[in-house]
C-alpha cells in the first residue's frame, strides 16, 4: 500500500519553493497529495478551483503526486485520505516557531499522524507567496519565483482587479 503524505497549504499561488518541497516529498513517500486549504484566514487572490488548477499544472510531471482541495481540519482530511504523514517546508529559523506550534496542535488532535518538515532549497529560501504577489503586483520580474503560467495568472488577476475598481472621480478631483 505504501505511505501517503499530504503537503498542506494555502498555495495562493503555488511558488517554486512549494514545488521544490512537493518534489522532495514525492522522492521520499509513495504518494503525495498537495492539499489546498479552501478557507485560510487570509485574503486570497485565487479561488480554490484556480489554486487547484495551478497546483495540478505545477506538479503534472510528478507521477506519485496529485492535488486535492480540503475543507475543515487538516487531520480529518489526512485520515480521510489515509495519510500518516503531514509534510511542511522550512525556509528559515523564523518558520520553526509557527511550524512547531501547528505540528504540536495537530499531534494533540491526531497523535497517529506525524509531521515531517523538509528544508527548502537555498535558492527558494527567501520566497513567500505574499512577497511574490506584492512584487508582481508592482510590476517586478517573476523569474525564479513562480512558474511562468502562475506569473501570467497573477498579472491577469491584478489587471482585472485594477480595472474592476477604478478610482472614483471625487477622489482624484
Ligand atoms: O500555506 P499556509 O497558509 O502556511 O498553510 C496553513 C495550513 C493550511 C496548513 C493550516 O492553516 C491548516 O492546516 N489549516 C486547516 C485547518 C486546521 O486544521 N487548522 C489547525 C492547524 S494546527
Amino acid at each position: 500500500m505504501g505511505t501517503t503524505a499530504i503537503y498542506p497549504g494555502s498555495f495562493d499561488p503555488v511558488t517554486l519553493g512549494h514545488i521544490d518541497i512537493a518534489r522532495r516529498a514525492a522522492a521520499i513517500f509513495d504518494k503525495v497529495i498537495l492539499a489546498i486549504y479552501d478557507t485560510p484566514a487570509k485574503s486570497l487572490v485565487f479561488s480554490t478551483a484556480e489554486r487547484v488548477a495551478m497546483g495540478e499544472r505545477a506538479i503534472s510531471d510528478v507521477p506519485n503526486a496529485r492535488v486535492q482541495a480540503f475543507h475543515g481540519l487538516l487531520v480529518d482530511f489526512a485520515r480521510e485520505v489515509g495519510a500518516k504523514v503531514i509534510v511542511r517546508g522550512l525556509r528559515a529559523v523564523s518558520d520553526f516557531e509557527v511550524e512547531t506550534q501547528m505540528a504540536l496542535m495537530n499531534r494533540q488532535l491526531s497523535p497517529e499522524i506525524e509531521v515531517v518538515c523538509l528544508v527548502t532549497s537555498l535558492n527558494y529560501s527567501y520566497l513567500s507567496a505574499s512577497l511574490i504577489k506584492e512584487v508582481i503586483k508592482l510590476g517586478g520580474p517573476s523569474e525564479g519565483l513562480v512558474p511562468d503560467f502562475v506569473a501570467e495568472a497573477l498579472r491577469l488577476k491584478f489587471t482585472a482587479q485594477a480595472e474592476a475598481a477604478p478610482v472614483p472621480r471625487w477622489l482624484t478631483g
